[in-house]
């Protein structure tokens, strides 16, 4: 049995070396970003405009399909789930409806940059915009105001 005290600096130990190889992946993301590729057949194909309201809200295939291409493209920094682990803002308290759509594809497309510094990278390129809707549809569902 260890000592609470052992024990105690233990977990700090486990928890310092984790919130560091995190942060280690969060680095080699921003310059090594692996497309993901995402399966889209299933949905109604959009065409080559970019829209700027969601075609597939309330779509059970794209909320399916938004829920996988969350995970392997964006839950590595905006947690699991869109639950934030502090790295990148919590996605879902984004504004429900036609009302976030313009700001959520904005972001996805260009990603963000600052003063050279690489925040998000870009997903135009490496998502389609069928790919980029049905993370939306499938974030609006885990939606908290
Ligand atoms: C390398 C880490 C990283 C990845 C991967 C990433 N993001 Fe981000 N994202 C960020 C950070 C950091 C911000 C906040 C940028 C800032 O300071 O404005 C952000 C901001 C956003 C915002 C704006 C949120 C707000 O309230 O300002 C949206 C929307 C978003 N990301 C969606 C996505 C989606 C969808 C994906 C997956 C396709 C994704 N992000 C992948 C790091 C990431």
């Amino acid at each position: 049995m260890m000592k609470k005290e052992t024990l105690t600096r233990a977990l700090r130990t486990a928890v310092i070396a984790a919130t560091l190889s995190a942060a280690a992946g969060l680095a080699h993301a921003h310059g090594d970003v692996t497309p993901q590729a995402v399966d889209t057949s299933a949905l109604k194909p959009i065409g080559g405009d970019w829209l700027e309201k969601n075609p597939y809200r309330k779509n059970g295939d794209a909320i399916r399909i938004g829920d996988s291409a969350f995970s392997q493209n964006c839950a590595r920094c905006h947690g699991i789930g869109a639950v934030s682990g502090g790295i990148a803002p919590d996605l879902r308290n984004l504004p429900a409806g036609d009302e976030g759509d313009e700001f959520f594809i904005a972001r996805i497309r260009h990603g963000v940059t600052r003063n050279g510094a690489v925040y998000m990278p870009p997903f135009e390129g490496t998502l389609t915009q069928e790919a980029m809707w049905a993370i939306r549809a499938w974030l609006e569902t885990v939606h908290v105001d």
